[in-house]
């Protein structure tokens, strides 16, 4: 049986030391043994987006890459996002705007749009429907979704909501 290996990383801001498997992917380490369970889990082979989160910057599909691959790197979940205050407005808008039902997909969703909303500050309709086209919802329609992400560029652009 292959042995655990340490791994050393930075998880919403705090430095994280643990002896993982190298088969080990990120979701599951960051639910199973950080407990962030805000990062879901749905189809474990990249094609829903639920499990979204960011590593070094960037959105990446947590079930896709090894814990192992996060060494010396930083990662950021949904946790860290919303302890922040960084996406506040635009988790407001997804109330407001009833853009979540079960809620699984929505960590995901929110990580991606604020993605978005930081490259592209005011997306158009079809922009947002790209950028969100590879995180599933089976229960809003997204029409809900791609709203609440325009009303908070609209916002975050000083055009209210
Ligand atoms: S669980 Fe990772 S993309 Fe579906
Ligand atoms: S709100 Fe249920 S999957 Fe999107």
């Amino acid at each position: 049986m292959t042995a655990p290996v340490p791994i050393s990383l930075e998880v919403n801001g705090e430095r994280v030391d643990a002896d993982v498997l190298p088969r080990l992917n990120l979701a599951d380490f960051l639910r199973e043994h950080l407990k962030l369970t805000g990062t879901h889990v749905g189809c474990e082979h990249g094609v829903c987006g639920a499990c979204t989160v960011r590593v070094n910057g960037k959105i990446v599909r947590s079930c896709l890459i090894l814990a192992v691959q996060a060494q010396n790197g930083t990662v950021e979940t949904i946790e860290g996002l919303s302890d922040s205050g960084e996406i506040a407005d635009l988790q407001a808008a997804f109330r407001d705007r009833n853009a979540l039902q079960c809620g699984f997909c929505t960590p995901g969703m929110l990580m991606a749009a604020q993605d978005l909303l930081k490259q592209s500050p005011m997306p158009d309709r079809e922009q947002i429907r790209q950028h969100l086209s590879g995180n599933y919802c089976r229960c809003t329609g997204y029409q809900a979704i791609v709203d609440a992400v325009e009303n908070t560029a609209r916002a975050r652009a000083g055009h209210g909501r």
